[in-house]
């Protein structure tokens, strides 16, 4: 969603706002605009409202302009108050043009501020909430405030979550972040003249790797090579810088087309960074250091709760599969946007593992929040280390995929499974509900799982003729069981976000419960139907969509002859233990939806109005 980028510093800002502005790109957006203080200390704003041409259309604007200055702050904004257009784009001003922000989050009483402040004789710009922030920091400026008092007054009227970034001509060395609640991180950096500022870390790794991530309810000073933080009350706060682990070149599409194909190809390699060091292949045990918790609360633990959203909610899905059926301990996943408004009974004895790559996603934050407030134990299963739900949960288990940037989460998912798998193996083992040789055979079976998903990534060629064929369609099912259910719901998840045509996922045994009644040639149905105790309840639903003249695609393991006989195509996936089944089959299932988008014209590493980093409810 929307990102931010700022600068301070000696060279000038303009070329450098837009590269920062790039790195921040892939969290989604549908504007872009930048802010500088000119040499005559006056504020000189450009922007664009074109969609995702945006910011290659403000590159080649500044690019033919004068616009110079050696501060400033960009933005790409998502939208959500306001149409996607020029006047709407980030950043705003207020009306004599002595102040400028940038501003991520929803101004939630937006409408009675702006009525405010249009009696108090202001014009508005723009249709959007966050121009009454421009309005009340120019305001609090006017009346005497420093910028950063202004920007605490400003945020102190303002009701939702709040990420903003300044810049006043009253103090033209400056830029000043102020963080209220989750609507995205801010993280600061320096190097000898220059400070940064952005809502991603892997904006600021060209200038350093030593980064500072900003607290809610913190305000931060950027200038030339100083960052300064405060909290609200304006007391100092001093917080070392911790160097991150995150790595430019990781965030590079290489020689692939798209990231998302070079996100699907390093699933291997992402398999094997989230067993690293946890997975012990010649002695056949496996650790979780990170857990925090001591054997006898894991004993002692009645349920677990995963909660996600999107993709990282079906990992999760997948999370609860495993850990119930390993550890015998009652687990669940649920959306965490039903989660946190629901009032659950949580208490000591309930884990809660949070599931989310970026660990920013605004629901699954609120989540957190809710459990950690209930005294539940809390865990989170993360890529982003450093990032809000870290600092929620009682302990974090990164998944070492790799910067993801494709906006479908391809290689986060498989990696958050196979955390999510590990964890179910330690509490079952903890729990005795397994002994050491059955942790063996799972972990050795695990040492084959990155060689058996680069087999699975072997099955382009069939995917490319299928995928012509299901572009064909409006409709499609998906259709699974089981531990096969997460995957089936992240087919169709994947195939309405990337094709943009409507997918179904349906458990295989609710059919008969209404969905039948839309079967016919014109909806065609994906079926993952790996061979395991529920293969043949699998080949009757089968045969029940070709009953009703529907096209099937099946997934299937390899030497499966029988199904071949029902359905109309079969993608064949390598042969492994059941645990692990749902690892070869959602391979087919992101290939399918890579495919059928590059067939039909769609960008899959940008889908039309989806935003990688959801930092709003
Ligand atoms: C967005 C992305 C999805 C992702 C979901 C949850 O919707 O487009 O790919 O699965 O957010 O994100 P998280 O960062 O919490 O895993």
């Amino acid at each position: 969603m929307c990102g931010i980028f700022a600068y301070a510093g000696t060279k000038n800002a303009v070329p450098l706002l837009i590269e920062g502005l790039r790195s921040v790109e892939y969290r989604g957006y549908d504007s872009a605009g930048i802010s500088v203080i000119d040499s005559y200390g006056e504020i000189q704003t450009m922007k664009r409202g074109d969609h995702k041409s945006s910011l290659e259309n403000l590159a080649n604007a500044v690019g033919d302009s004068l616009l110079s200055g050696l501060v400033g702050i960009g933005h790409t904004r998502w939208a959500t108050h306001g149409e996607v257009n020029q006047q709407n784009s980030h950043p705003h001003s207020s009306n004599n043009g002595s102040v400028s922000i940038a501003h991520n989050g929803i101004v939630e009483n937006f409408i009675e501020l702006k009525d405010r402040l249009v009696d108090s004789g202001i014009e508005f710009q723009s249709e959007t909430d966050s121009e009454v922030l421009a309005h009340l920091v120019g305001n609090a400026v006017a009346s005497g405030n420093s910028l950063r008092e202004a920007v605490i007054n400003a945020a102190s009227q303002i009701k939702g979550n709040t990420a903003i970034v300044a810049v006043s001509t009253a103090e033209p060395d400056l830029v000043v972040g102020l963080r209220v609640g989750n609507a995205g991180g801010i993280v600061v950096g320096k190097n000898d003249d220059v400070a940064v500022m952005a809502s991603d870390t892997i904006a600021l790794l060209p200038y350093t790797s030593e980064v500072i991530y900003i607290e809610p309810n913190e305000v931060v000073e950027i200038e030339k090579g100083d960052v300064r933080i405060f909290d609200l009350a304006g007391s100092v706060i001093d917080r070392e810088p911790i160097v991150t682990s995150q790595n430019f070149e990781a965030a590079q599409k290489g020689n692939h087309p798209h990231f998302m194909s070079k996100e699907i190809a390093e699933q291997p390699e992402a398999i094997q960074g989230a067993m690293r060091g946890r997975a012990d292949f010649s002695n056949g045990t496996l650790t979780l250091p990170e857990i925090s918790l001591t054997s006898e609360q894991m004993r002692s633990l009645d349920r677990v709760i995963l909660t996600g959203m999107g993709t990282s909610l079906h990992a999760a899905m997948f999370g609860a599969s495993v850990i119930e059926s390993l550890s015998r301990i009652p687990a669940y996943a649920e959306n965490s946007s039903e989660l946190r408004y629901r009032n659950p009974v949580l208490g000591p004895n309930t884990l809660v593992v949070a599931v989310t790559q970026s660990g920013e996603t605004a629901d699954t934050l609120a989540a957190m929040e809710h459990a950690r407030s209930a005294g539940a134990p809390q865990g989170v299963v993360l890529e982003l280390e450093g990032s809000q739900a870290t600092r929620i949960a009682e302990f974090t288990l990164p998944i070492r995929a790799g910067q993801e940037i494709g906006v479908a989460s391809t290689k986060t998912m498989i990696a958050s499974m196979t955390t999510l798998l590990q964890l179910a193996v330690v509490l079952a083992e903890t729990r005795e509900a397994i002994d050491s040789d059955q942790v063996k055979v799972i972990v050795e079976s695990m040492s084959e799982l990155p060689s058996l998903v680069a087999s699975a990534l072997g099955i382009n060629g069939q995917i490319s003729e299928l995928s012509e064929r299901l572009s064909k369609f409006e409709d499609l099912l998906y259709l699974g069981r089981g531990a096969q259910l997460p995957i089936a719901l992240e087919g169709a998840l994947k195939m309405k976000e990337l094709a943009y045509i409507h997918a179904e996922g349906y458990p295989a045994g609710e059919m008969k419960h209404g969905v039948n009644a839309l079967l016919g040639s014109d909806m065609a149905t994906v079926v993952s139907a790996p061979q395991n105790d529920l293969y043949e309840k699998m080949l009757s639903n089968i045969s029940e969509v070709k009953a009703r003249g529907g096209e099937v695609v099946a997934i299937a393991t390899e030497g499966d002859e029988t199904i071949k006989r029902v359905a109309d195509h079969v993608i064949y996936v390598p042969e492994c233990p059941e645990l692990l089944q749902p690892f070869m089959t959602l391979i087919p299932m992101q290939l399918l939806s890579y495919r059928t988008a590059l067939v039909l014209g769609r960008d899959p590493d940008k889908p039309r109005n989806l935003a990688k980093t959801v930092t709003v409810e």
